[in-house]
């Protein structure tokens, strides 16, 4: 989760969040180039009187920066559809969960058990406890496994909301009449945190979304125990 002055990205959870970041990254450093560049000839135009007796055309130079930004954008859109597609992929997944976006709180179904399926609230500030964090806890956590392929289908029941999880790099619309997939896997055990971000009414900011990863065996076990934090 962000913590104070953490002012980039969160740390990836999953392995395509990771190459989201190395993607993010690579883009900054093209930019760069760019900026120096530019800010450089804005400078040096400074001290130019502009003024040539002789040149009337410059075929090369013209032709030359015509084609280099065009390069520079494939050295920028290769990779970018590279994960574009790779979001996109399904990896045989080990289970199904069902996000339903309510105004305003979400409710899970685990449609690979029987009957498993809960609502997700806010837990409000007056009984917010020092072991909770603000605005971003809920009074029933999703429980996932870590390092298993995870689709991950969503919907809403009212309006548009948005379900979203920076460290996982998945961030897919609510849509009433509509079901949204996506697939993702976990890459340690411990808590994400993600809040809705589609603009869905007054409490749109107290909708978060609360994951406990926890190993495959841990939760196996638990799902077999019909009192477990999951019910
Ligand atoms: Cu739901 Cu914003």
């Amino acid at each position: 989760m962000t913590t104070w002055l953490n002012m980039s990205l969160q740390d990836g959870a999953s392995p395509i969040m990771e190459q989201l970041i190395f993607f993010h990254d690579h883009t900054l450093m093209i930019m760069l180039m760019i900026i120096t560049t530019v800010m450089y000839m804005m400078t040096t135009l400074l001290w130019n009187k502009h003024t040539s007796r002789f040149m009337l055309e410059g075929q090369l130079i013209e032709t030359t920066w015509t084609i280099a930004p065009a390069i520079i954008l494939v050295f920028i859109a290769m990779p970018s559809l590279r994960l574009l597609y790779l979001m996109d992929e399904i990896h045989n997944p080990t289970m199904t969960l069902k996000a339903v976006g309510h105004q305003w709180y979400w409710s899970y179904e685990y449609s690979d058990f029987t009957k498993l399926e809960f609502d997700s609230y806010m837990i409000p500030q007056e009984e917010n406890q020092a072991s909770t964090f603000r605005l971003l806890d809920t009074d029933n956590r999703i429980v996932l496994p870590m390092n298993s392929p995870i689709r991950l289908v969503v919907t809403a029941a009212d309006v548009l909301h948005s379900w979203t999880i920076p460290s996982l790099g998945v961030k897919t619309d609510a849509t009433p009449g509509r079901l949204n997939q996506v697939s993702f896997s976990i890459n340690h055990p411990g808590i994400l945190y993600g809040q809705c971000s589609e603009i869905c009414g007054a409490n749109h900011s107290f909708m978060p979304i609360t994951i406990e990863s926890v190993s495959a065996n841990h939760f196996i076990t638990l799902s077999l125990k019909p009192k477990s934090i999951i019910s």
